[in-house]
């Protein structure tokens, strides 16, 4: 049942146009289809053939003439016309026992739809693959207040309504809600003065969230036409906010459908990081609006076609209105915590796979942020003008088309004329690549040596060099820069660079703006790190620098198993802090330990078994010792960041108040608390709420203020995610396997809303020390939960699977118990595709 990408073939039939009717009702909704088909002329004669599932079929027709289908379990076939005609059908289906959230469901009461991947043969029999796009007109008929579709409103009368989407589209990105909803209304007027009504619906008691989540979007459309020149292409964009989804949010054309987590926000019930992923959700799925759905792909292998590069203009965005400087850090966090343990065990795969069982297993931060980075650094390698003329003519040709990663690549090198053969390898190789650098320096001549590996990953033994740009800049021994930021382009396994011309040995700063997805591997000694946490011109390095201060540190401190922090860490730390000069944002980074992750990755790497209890307790030791170190400046650090300006979301308020709350964890450590007990019972807003909740339950003096952050929002659904998820992400390890398990008894605890279920059991599943502890009971408690889930939510689970991918790095006694734990699961009965491919691939 495995898919591969090279036997891919054209369909067989093309369809000019899609007529629904859709008459809701919650346990047998009937959708009448009336497509017109007609046969491909680039495909030899095929059979017809449409995918379906979980279909009662009632009624066939061609042309009018009934007509009796050969039904399977994942579609259907039957004899027809060799010339075009019209297909008609009827089906049954029941939205409330869709407990998959994939096709029609409910969700609180709201009928809503998620049909990328392959959801839309859930609700009817269609060619459900993305190189087929029409033209839909849809009929909804129901009992409900609001009844949407894509594209413009035609007309409506009590109980039904008709919407016509004039663009054409694949059946993924189709949707519609019906329910109970009242809109937060606005308008847009387009570059080129079209207005454009804006609804965001929500259910009423949610109407005072929406303005925030309105504003992002007017942002991102104004954005977007400065930028690209592209504008919206409809007379109306409706979102619309859902309790129950699997993913973060959906792009469908003209009707976005939200998880509420990702758009609805306010300040008593959303952290300052809400605010900034809601506005980034927002940008995301309406960018798609052109990289995406004017332009889709072709299969489900070229998913980061659009993802990529919607999550790089997302990146553009945030950076565009926030500062590039820690946006860029921030990214490259999520690459090394999350992307490079994905490239370094079981699941790594290529930016574009080639094979898949299960699509939806692939929207990972592999195909997502790696992916983003491979569009970063082509912008790098074209330059700006040649990126905007790539992009101009990349939309250009295939408006209106399903496109390739090869299209794309196209796209670049016909309009700048640089040869992207070898950089199209970025797209089918996975794994990180490890640069070494070495350096030397004589008679005014510099020269950097830089060797190129990628470690085998699962499928792929060989990996041929890539082509990687690497940013550099020199400075001299006061900071100032003797080379200012230069692109290297490494494209060979080992490779010389020389600068002449220099009087003095310069100090190198390399992989300048994080320029690539690597690993840089360079022998450094403390002091040119310090020396480059003070000095660095560029804002990324200068931060890179203190971490990997910190990290070296960490590292030696754990193969030693313990000791003392070093002095000119905590020396480069105290200058870096009290720089006021320096963007409270970016300090408050510097001040971050690198993450268990992060350094998991590292000793894995070099061949150490890394051991998460002791990994956890070197990082404790050494905020510990930063508490001690740093404890005649804190207080003041931490009361100078106060706002007491009304809340804002800003980057300015945001960054200090993110300085101000990380110093509060380390205050914790010496004041037991009464710091972070002050700002809790004073807190106005959500960030400084529960950012105290944090640090006293960090000290164990948390009970009594979890129990009245319970009591206050035991109403409120996405501020009780938080409440569970805190106490789990704040438990000691030895601790936090019992108190997720006593949490899963907790009645907020509504376990087939993933949302719930990601706040209690992925929390538990991203604390290391706690997942991974060495009797296996983090373990066993996850598989107990994905046992449970599969057969309601198999997406949801084979997601959470991915908790496991540990696998292969930890000492033996841990592998067992992960071993155990996966055999477990994968004998459950009857077990779901999605997770049946996600254990094969972490046991194989
Ligand atoms: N295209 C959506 C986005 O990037 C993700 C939805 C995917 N959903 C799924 N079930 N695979 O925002
Ligand atoms: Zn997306």
């Amino acid at each position: 049942s495995t898919i591969h990408l090279a036997d891919y073939t054209v369909p067989g039939w093309l369809v000019d146009g899609v007529h629904l009717t859709v008459r809701l009702a919650p346990h047998a909704t009937r959708v009448l289809s009336r497509i017109a088909f007609r046969p491909n002329p680039d495909s030899p004669p095929v059979p017809f053939t449409l995918h379906g599932e979980d279909l009662r079929l009632i009624h066939a027709a061609i042309d009018g003439q009934p007509v009796t289908p050969v039904v399977t379990p994942t579609g259907l076939t039957c004899d027809t016309p060799r010339s075009a005609f019209v297909w008609e059908a009827e089906v049954e289906i029941a939205p409330a026992a869709n407990t998959a959230l994939e096709g029609l469901y409910m969700s609180n009461g709201i009928y809503c739809t998620q049909c990328e991947a392959e959801g839309f043969r859930k609700i009817t029999y269609y060619p459900d693959r993305p190189d087929v796009m029409a033209v839909f007109t849809v009929r909804i008929e129901g009992d409900t207040p609001v009844l949407l579709s894509n594209g413009d409103p035609v007309a409506q009368g009590p109980g039904w309504a008709e919407w016509h989407d004039p663009w054409p589209k694949p059946a993924y990105l189709f949707a519609l809600v019906a329910g109970d909803l009242v809109a937060h209304s606005d308008s847009f007027t387009t570059l080129d003065g079209r207005c454009v009504a804006l609804n965001l619906w929500v259910r009423a008691a949610d109407l005072d969230k929406c303005e925030f989540g309105m504003g992002a979007l007017k942002r991102a459309m104004a954005w977007d036409e400065r930028v690209y020149g592209l504008a919206y292409d409809l007379s109306v964009f409706n979102i619309v906010a859902v309790d129950d989804f699997n993913m973060g949010a959906m792009e469908n054309k003209g009707l976005n459908i939200f998880n509420a987590s990702a758009v609805l926000a306010s300040p008593e019930t959303s952290t300052d990081a809400d605010f900034r992923r809601i506005e980034a959700i927002i940008a995301h799925e309406y960018f798609h609006n052109w990289t995406g759905n004017r332009i889709t792909c072709r299969d489900w292998f070229q998913l980061c076609l659009k993802e990529g590069l919607t999550v790089f203009r997302d990146q553009q965005f945030t950076g565009d209105l926030h500062g590039h400087a820690v946006k860029r850090i921030e990214d490259a966090l999520v690459m090394r915590n999350r992307q490079f343990q994905e490239d370094a065990g079981p699941l790594a795969h290529p930016v574009r796979p080639d094979r898949f069982v299960e699509i939806n297993n692939f929207y990972t931060v592999t195909v997502y942020e790696k992916g983003a980075e491979l569009v970063g650094m082509l912008k790098r390698l074209v330059g700006d003008d040649g990126w905007r003329a790539g992009m101009d003519l990349y939309v250009a040709r295939h408006d209106g088309h399903a496109a390739t990663i090869e299209d794309w690549l196209a796209a670049f090198q016909d309009a700048t004329g640089r040869d992207l053969t070898q950089f199209m390898r970025w797209y089918e190789q996975a794994g990180t690549p490890r640069l070494t650098v070495t350096d030397d320096y004589a008679d005014g001549i510099y020269r950097l040596h830089i060797a190129q590996t990628t470690r085998a990953t699962p499928d792929q033994p060989d990996k041929p060099p890539l082509h990687i740009p690497v940013a550099i800049g020199l400075l001299d021994d006061t900071g100032a820069e003797v080379v200012p930021t230069t692109l290297l382009e490494v494209t060979e396994a080992q490779q010389t660079f020389t600068f002449d011309g220099l009087s003095a040995r310069p100090v190198p700063s390399i992989l300048r703006d994080f320029s690539a997805p690597v690993i840089v591997n360079r022998t450094v000694d403390a002091a040119e790190r310090a020396f480059l946490l003070a000095h660095d011109t560029d804002p990324f390095n200068r931060w890179d620098a203190g971490r990997n201060l910190a990290r070296d540190m960490a590292l030696r401190l754990i193969r030693t198993g313990g000791g003392a922090p070093d002095p000119g860490y905590l020396a480069g730390l105290r200058a870096t802090l009290t720089d006021d000069t320096l963007d409270p944002a970016f300090r408050a980074l510097v001040l971050t330990l690198p993450a268990d992750n992060d350094l998991t990755i590292a000793l894995a790497l070099d061949g150490t078994v890394p051991d998460p209890d002791l990994i956890h307790r070197v990082r404790e030791d050494i905020r510990g010792a930063i508490a001690c170190d740093l404890t005649d400046i804190l207080p003041d650090l931490y009361a100078a960041q106060q706002v007491t300006a009304p809340y804002a979301p800003d980057a300015s308020q945001a960054g200090r108040r993110r300085l101000g709350n990380a110093v509060l964890m380390l205050l914790s450590l010496t004041d037991d608390g009464a710091a972070a007990q002050a700002q809790f019972d004073a807190a106005t807003n959500m960030t400084q709420s529960l950012a105290a909740l944090g640090a006293l339950l960090s000290v164990g003096r948390g009970a009594a203020a979890a129990q009245a952050f319970h009591d206050r929002w035991q109403h409120d659904r996405l501020v009780m995610n938080k409440w569970l998820a805190i106490q789990i992400a704040m438990a000691p390890p030895e601790q936090a396997v019992a108190i997720t398990d006593a949490l899963t008894r907790h009645p907020a605890f509504d376990w087939g809303n993933p949302n719930r279920f990601r706040s209690v059991l992925g929390t538990l599943a991203a604390h290391p020390a706690g997942f991974h502890r060495a009797d296996g009971s983090g373990y066993a408690l996850l598989a107990d939960w994905l046992i449970r889930l599969d057969p309601v939510n198999p997406q949801t689970t084979a997601r959470m699977v991915s908790a496991f991918d540990g696998l292969g790095r930890f000492d033996a006694g841990r592998q067992v118990a992960m071993r155990t734990a996966l055999a477990r699961i994968r004998q459950a009965p009857a077990l779901s595709r999605d997770t049946t491919e996600m254990v094969n691939r972490l046991l194989r």
